[in-house]
């Protein structure tokens, strides 16, 4: 069975550090493998802190299979596509990516891009992990209608800011399509100064560290991080949490959709 974390926060929150971080840690954890990782932050900077090559986003099959020709509809373009798809998977040591790149815009429904998140949904559903790094607005979470996230880690700084984010992005949670089961609010570059946020549960107070600022500056990926930095310490004390639980993880009275607002209770289990 395959478990779901779906990163989302502000822009420049620490999303994608924070998702990368989830990633080694799994990793570090025996039986966590294979794990599927899907950039679907517009603005992909997965693949650079995972230390692997960027490769053809989803958007860009999708751009080459509407550009084709009229007469390339049919099996013709299912082919093309699926093959495009399968080139969209960078094989990594113990994970793979996909980075879907631009999003689909408001009115495309195309058969494209259906048959584009069918592939994308059939293959997650083959990982034991997914780990999705999502922009606020979480725009690829809102074309699913399968593969539902088992836990949605609000990435948020300890600021007034932050703060109003984090809840907007939970309201916004309650419209999505599928079913996100666990929500909460991660507070990261923290200094001991959080804010309490009243509808939302506390994963983890991620330390601000400077280890983590330094590779950032340097290029560095997560796997070049030292291994007591504090930060990635506490993300990896959480992974430990979400991995010892994921049998437990219930389907029934945290279910949320659109019509029930009672978002993430009970999340703080995994508090670190
Ligand atoms: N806990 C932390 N301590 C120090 N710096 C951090 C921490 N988390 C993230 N950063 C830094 O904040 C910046 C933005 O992080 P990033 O993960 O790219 O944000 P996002 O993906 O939300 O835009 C990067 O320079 C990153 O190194
Ligand atoms: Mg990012």
């Amino acid at each position: 069975m395959t478990t779901t974390i779906a990163v989302s926060g502000k822009g420049g929150s620490g999303k994608t550090t924070i998702a990368s971080m989830i990633v080694r840690a799994l990793l570090e954890h025996p039986g966590a493998g294979p794990i599927l990782c899907i950039d679907a932050d517009p603005n992909a900077c997965l693949a650079l802190a995972l230390g692997v090559p960027p490769g053809t986003t989803v958007a860009e099959i999708r751009e080459q299979a509407r550009a084709k020709a009229p007469n390339a509809v049919g099996v013709s373009r299912v082919h093309q596509v699926e093959y495009g798809f399968q080139q969209a998977i960078t094989e990594a040591n113990g994970f793979d990516l996909v980075t879907m790149g631009r999003p689909e815009g408001p009115s495309c429904y195309c058969a494209v891009n259906n048959l584009l998140r069918r592939l994308l949904d059939e293959m997650s559903a083959k990982y034991r992990f997914v780990v999705i790094d999502n922009e606020a607005g979480m725009e690829h979470l809102s074309r699913r209608t399968t593969n539902h996230v088992d836990l949605l880690c609000i990435v948020s700084e300890p600021t007034a800011v932050g703060a109003l984010t984090a809840q907007r992005i939970l309201e916004l949670a309650g419209t999505l399509p599928i079913v996100v089961k666990e929500i909460g609010v991660l507070w990261n570059k923290t200094n001991g100064d959080d804010l309490a946020l009243d509808a939302l549960d506390v994963l983890a107070r991620v330390p601000e560290d400077a280890a983590v600022l330094q590779a950032s500056r340097r290029g560095d990926n997560v796997f070049a991080l030292v291994d007591d930095s504090p930060a990635y310490r506490t993300v990896r004390t959480l992974v430990e949490k979400i991995s010892n639980s994921k049998h437990q993880i219930p389907n029934k009275s945290k279910i949320q959709n659109s019509n029930d607002q009672n978002h993430g209770r009970g999340s703080a289990r995994f508090e670190v």
